[in-house]
């Protein structure tokens, strides 16, 4: 299965992949992770990212579809993809449909993660993330237990969860991302998912999608 996660920062879609790479086998392809492992590694890449996610902009274009268009050729995806946080611009979902096509690829469904401007706010002001794993947390609604196995002292809040660059990074979403729902509204492939209460409520309301989406798979090819 071929999947995109769609929805604003903090909607949960980090959260949210780490089960279904659990679950369904895909791979979770993370473009903010990906760029902050480049500016970790202080690679020609990461100096020019480093700027746009500190002040809670988007980085380009270019630079965004070279680095996916690297781990999509070097990733072993037999098991599908679950693209987190790419495309975040039309121009960028444009050029996504012309690698699918170029290899052969079907977009299965983009997983619309709904959530309220105030629950966002307050989910990324609370969010830590173990320097060490990358897995991230929340000091009330998410705190590391005891199987996460995690050593406080490696918990860091991320530079751009500071509350005005949030409010920009979600400013940023209206305007530039937002609009791709429509986009994947008229491909018929676009699954509105409430992204309120408990972490495992959402996660049923995901799995719902998924296996519905599994089963027509399965109907088409007996
Ligand atoms: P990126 O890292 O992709 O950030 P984002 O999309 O803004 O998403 P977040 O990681 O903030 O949120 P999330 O939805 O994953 O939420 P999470 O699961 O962590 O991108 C960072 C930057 O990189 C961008 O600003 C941009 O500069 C650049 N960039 C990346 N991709 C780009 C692209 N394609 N083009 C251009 N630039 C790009 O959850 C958040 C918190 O909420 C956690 O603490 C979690 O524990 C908690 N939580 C989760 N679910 C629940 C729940 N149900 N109830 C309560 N708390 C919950």
């Amino acid at each position: 299965m071929n999947l995109i996660f769609l929805g604003p920062p903090g909607a949960g879609k980090g959260t949210q992949a780490q089960r279904l790479m659990r679950d369904y086998g895909v791979i979770q392809i993370s473009t903010g992770d990906m760029l902050r492992s480049h500016i970790r590694q202080k690679t020609e890449l990461g100096a020019i990212a480093e700027r746009y996610i500190h002040d809670g902009n988007l980085v380009p274009d270019d630079v965004i579809i070279e680095m996916i268009k690297k781990e999509l050729d070097y990733s072993d995806l037999e098991n599908g993809y679950l693209l987190d946080g790419f495309p975040r611009t039309i121009g960028q979902a444009v050029i996504l449909d012309k690698m699918l096509s170029e290899r052969g690829d079907r977009l299965d469904g983009v997983l619309v993660l709904d959530v309220p401007k105030d629950e966002l706010v307050k989910r990324l002001s609370g969010r830590r993330v173990c320097r060490k794993t990358g897995k991230s947390f929340h000091i009330i609604y998410n705190p590391p237990t005891e199987a996460d196995n995690i050593n406080p002292d490696d918990l860091y809040q991320r530079d751009d969860d500071k509350e005005e660059t949030v409010l920009r990074r979600l400013n940023i979403y209206e305007n530039e991302t937002k609009p791709l729902i429509d986009y994947y509204k008229n491909k018929k492939v676009a699954f509105k998912i409430d992204g309120t209460g408990k972490l495992v409520d959402v996660y049923k309301r995901i799995q719902n999608v998924l296996d519905t989406l599994l089963k027509t798979e399965n109907l088409k090819a007996n």
